[in-house]
């Protein structure tokens, strides 16, 4: 039997990149993927149907509290109560790196919002369906930038960071439900919009480089971590952070 067989995972940020790759390969898993995203999932989720897979989406904000009420609901209507959240959802290819001092405040703010009370909104509003459940898994998208720090991107750093303390925090509140909590930490990973970023050939060499295996990382290389953090192998892990780079770090 497929190791998510039926169990309904939400990706937030699914429309493209990391979050499209997520949602075909835990459809491939058998889940029934429920895609959010700011843009329109409806492309990926047509390629998903075409492989035989189970999929819907609906644009949502995760900054939005009606929007994220709506989407629970709408799952639940079509699939059932959900059992896999994946925060994946964030500013980080719409952003350029820069020194700290020319980083506006409203900036700053913007990327705390989106990337850190954006994961915090999601996360609410969909524990209570984890609860009907009886279960549930949360996985959070950190960054490998957290670890050993990177210059030029202190924001977005710094929420990638947040999104660890509040990994740790929340895993405490919720095993009496029955719910894991956890990161993935990537390391830079070629997906679609950082492949076109114009900051990304200043540090794709470099990282190359540092990495125990000197090629360039591939957003296929996360999915091994991702199911085994969505299925029951992970039952007894909670609170933790996967770090995916190709052993560019060791800590
Ligand atoms: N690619 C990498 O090297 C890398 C490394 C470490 C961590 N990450 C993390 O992985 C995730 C995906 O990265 P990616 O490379 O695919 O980046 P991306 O910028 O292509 O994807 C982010 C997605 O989030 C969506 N989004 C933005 N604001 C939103 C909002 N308010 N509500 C809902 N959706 C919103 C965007 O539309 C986009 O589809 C992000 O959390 C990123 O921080 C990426």
């Amino acid at each position: 039997m497929k190791r998510l067989n039926k169990k309904v995972a939400l990706i937030t940020g699914a429309a493209q990149g990391l979050g499209a790759v997520y949602a075909k390969a835990m459809a491939n898993e058998g889940a029934r993927v429920v895609l959010s995203d700011i843009l329109d999932c409806q492309p990926i989720v047509e390629s998903i149907i075409e492989n035989g897979g189970d999929a819907i989406s609906q644009v949502c904000d995760v900054t939005d509290n009606t929007a994220l009420n709506n989407l629970v609901k709408r799952s639940e209507s079509e699939y059932g109560p959900i059992e896999i959240l994946v925060n994946n959802a964030a500013l980080f290819t719409d952003l350029r790196r820069k020194g700290f001092e020319k980083i506006k405040e409203d900036e700053w703010d913007k990327v705390m919002l989106v990337n850190v009370r954006g994961t915090f909104q999601a996360t609410k509003a969909v524990v209570p369906s984890m609860r009907r459940c009886g279960r549930g898994k949360i996985i959070n998208i950190s960054s490998g930038t957290i670890l050993g720090g990177v210059s030029h991107f202190l924001h977005y750093v710094t929420s990638k960071g947040a999104i660890m303390a509040m990994t740790r925090s929340l895993s405490r509140e919720l095993g009496d439900d029955n719910i894991c909590v956890n990161t993935i930490a990537p390391g830079l990973t070629e997906s679609e919009g950082l492949y076109n970023h114009p900051d990304y050939s200043d540090v794709r060499e470099w990282n190359r480089s540092l990495r125990v295996f000197q090629r360039d990382m591939l957003p296929e290389d996360l999915i091994g971590a991702l199911l085994f953090l969505a299925c029951p192998d992970s039952d007894f892990i909670t609170g933790q952070m996967i770090n995916i780079d190709g052993g560019r770090l060791h800590y």
